[in-house]
């Protein structure tokens, strides 16, 4: 698939089929982290593979983080089923020490980021789907995976072949409202 095809028509998929992922598919998914740009190439991004239906489930259980959903009135993480029935789960983790800190801003999360959406454009250009889960009770799935403490985790990816065909999805700002020639517009 051409890259602003796999850019356009990504989105978050929250239902997958059973079907498992062939090992070279997963394996371009990885090397697509593997090649991200990060903060003086530090590489700060370690990833965890889980497979297992088991972990897979515990992890589904922690996507429910009361604080942030309950003010929304949500009573489950939207991803919660994605986490549990796609196939593969990746973990995506980043160890802060190993990237750049400037002027208050910690860019492991950059780094941890651009890598993200690498990962999620290359399971798109193979015909796969993952989601970017975010919200989940980071101490408890640290202590399901035994993550060091030095280590946080950024987020939750399913990754599968969807279940349906991807839906036009959320809408975003026009482009005047975000980007502004010359200088910031008020
Ligand atoms: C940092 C981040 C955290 C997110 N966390 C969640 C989440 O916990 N649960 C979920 O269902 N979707 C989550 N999403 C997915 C967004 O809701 C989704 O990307 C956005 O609504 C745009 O839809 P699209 O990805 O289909 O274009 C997250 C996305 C990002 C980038």
């Amino acid at each position: 698939m051409e890259l602003f095809e796999a850019i356009r028509t990504r989105r978050s998929i929250r239902k997958y089929l059973e079907k498992p992922v062939e090992e070279e598919k997963l394996q371009a998914v990885l090397e697509a982290v593997r090649l991200a740009p990060s903060w003086a190439n530090m590489q700060c991004w370690r990833l965890i593979v889980v497979t297992d239906k088991e972990v897979r489930a515990k992890i589904s259980d922690l996507s429910y983080v009361e604080s942030y959903f309950s003010p929304k009135g949500y009573k489950a993480n939207p991803s919660k089923k994605a986490l549990a029935e796609a196939p593969v789960l990746i973990v995506l983790c980043a160890e802060p020490s190993q990237s750049g800190s400037l002027w208050g801003q910690s860019y492991y999360l950059v780094d941890a980021g651009i890598a993200a959406q690498s990962m999620m454009l290359a399971a798109r250009g193979q015909g796969l789907g993952s989601v970017f889960v975010g919200v989940y009770d980071e101490v408890k799935v640290k202590g399901v995976l035994r993550i060091p403490q030095n280590v946080r985790v950024v987020g939750l990816f399913p990754l599968g072949y969807p279940a349906d065909e991807a839906k036009s999805g959320p809408g975003r700002k026009p482009i005047e409202e975000i980007c502004f020639r010359e200088m910031w517009k008020a």
